[in-house]
């Protein structure tokens, strides 16, 4: 297993020495007085700053949450946005809408729309995407969850979907999210509000990696959940469940963690011990929408000592992930916290993301841009010292 060692110390104390939020210029000791906070320099791209084969993304936003709030569709008309999404990131990540309250709004009919630009806009943009989601609790149209469906009739409108949905995309998703979130905080497979799991039984899940498989036979495929940072009861029960499966054949790729952190908990120190032992499985592994949330003082302005800690947390999440042979794909949700679902969840939380809502870049921002560029120099050190290095895809 590749391991790479980082100057973490002196990485951390470079990012997060930084003076805080006075314009994105001043804010980054290596743009010099010039920059502009959208610079066109490669160095200012986190894309560009990877590590060959290692893809930085984010989720795209649209849909859910953002269809409460007072601004239109961000990916559609949010042309700053877009500018930003295109030129940062090498893969993204349908927020909402691939899911089937999305994609699958009636029995009969599919609404491919959001989709086909995501995925569009991937190409253009020289992007991979990572789909999300087929086998979900939750944001699941009503003709679906309270639909009386026999088990044969339900486990015919699964198999029709994944067949469809993953067909349609075939050869264009690098990765997707197969099974999300199926147990519980206490390692519990989720019997009573996953309908596919209640009504057909824990077998249904193997059967939608395989129709996966079937239906896209490159995309890689995983089980991906939140709380499963560390290694806990939950980590514990994918692990147990995943070894089963792969006995069995079946056709997993990979296990990914959220990472919805909050500075108000310590951060997961055995977060790499944790992808470590998927990746000894033979899988790969994946950050697939991280973000950092915290309580908000009075002022609405979180200190320095926050953002500090944010950063640091971003960072140490991204340096597990690149620590890990298998780990080749990093995912934010979302970029700015102008879009982010923090604050409609939780009351008093927020400035998550690693941009502010003007898109000023934040010491987070920074921290990650420097730990990639850091695991970029090297793994070009070890490739030149003829070691192995990093064989994923980009
Ligand atoms: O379904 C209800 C609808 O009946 C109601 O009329 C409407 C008005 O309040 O709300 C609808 O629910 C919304 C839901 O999306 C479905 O569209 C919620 O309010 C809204 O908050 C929700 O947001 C999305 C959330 O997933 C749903 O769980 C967020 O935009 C999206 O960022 C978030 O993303 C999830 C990942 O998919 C999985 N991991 C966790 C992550 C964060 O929650």
């Amino acid at each position: 297993m590749r391991s790479i060692r980082f100057a973490t110390v002196a990485l951390a104390t470079a990012a997060l020495a930084l003076p805080l939020m006075a314009g994105s210029a001043a804010a980054d000791p290596s743009a010099g007085r010039t920059a502009a906070p959208h610079s066109h320099a490669t160095s200012d791209r986190l894309r560009a700053a990877a590590p060959e084969g290692f893809v930085v993304g984010t989720a795209v936003a649209g849909g859910g949450h953002h269809l409460e709030q007072d601004y239109p569709d961000p990916f559609t008309y949010d042309r700053e946005y877009r500018k930003v999404l295109a030129r940062q990131f090498s893969s993204v990540s349908a927020e909402n809408q691939m899911k089937w309250d999305y994609i699958h709004p009636e029995r009969d009919r599919y609404d491919f729309g959001q989709a086909d630009a995501i995925v569009e806009f991937a190409k253009r943009n020289k992007q991979v995407v990572r789909g999300h989601t087929l086998l979900w609790h939750s944001q699941n149209p009503a003709w679906l969850e309270e639909g009386d469906f026999s088990r044969t009739e339900l486990r015919a409108i699964l198999r029709e979907h994944i067949t469809t949905v993953v067909g349609r995309y075939a050869g264009r998703i690098q990765q997707w999210d197969v099974a999300n979130e199926i147990f519980d905080d206490q390692g519990n497979l989720r019997t009573q509000d996953n309908i596919w799991i209640r009504e057909l039984g824990p077998g249904i899940v193997a059967d939608a990696f395989r129709w996966a498989h079937k239906a896209d036979p490159r995309a890689k495929l995983f089980f991906n959940d939140y709380n499963v940072e560390g290694l806990n009861a939950k980590s514990d029960a994918y692990y147990t469940l995943i070894q089963d499966l792969l006995e069995q054949g079946v056709p997993v790729d990979g296990f990914s963690v959220q990472g919805h952190l909050s500075t108000r908990y310590g951060f997961p120190g055995d977060l790499k011990d944790n992808l470590d032992r998927f990746d000894a499985l033979g899988l790969e592994t994946a950050v697939t929408e991280l973000d950092v949330r915290m309580d908000l003082p009075e002022s609405g302005e979180p200190t320095e000592e926050q953002q500090r800690k944010q950063a640091d947390y971003y960072q140490r999440t991204l340096e597990a992930c690149l620590a890990v042979d298998g780990c080749n794909s990093f995912t934010i949700w979302g970029f700015t916290d102008k879009y982010s679902w923090v604050p409609v969840f939780f009351e008093g939380e927020g400035f998550a993301n690693v941009m502010t809502d003007e898109y000023e870049r934040k010491p987070a921002f920074y921290a990650l841009r420097d730990t990639l560029k850091e695991a970029a120099r090297e793994d070009d050190c070890k490739k030149h010292g003829k070691h192995h290095h990093r064989h994923g895809k980009g």
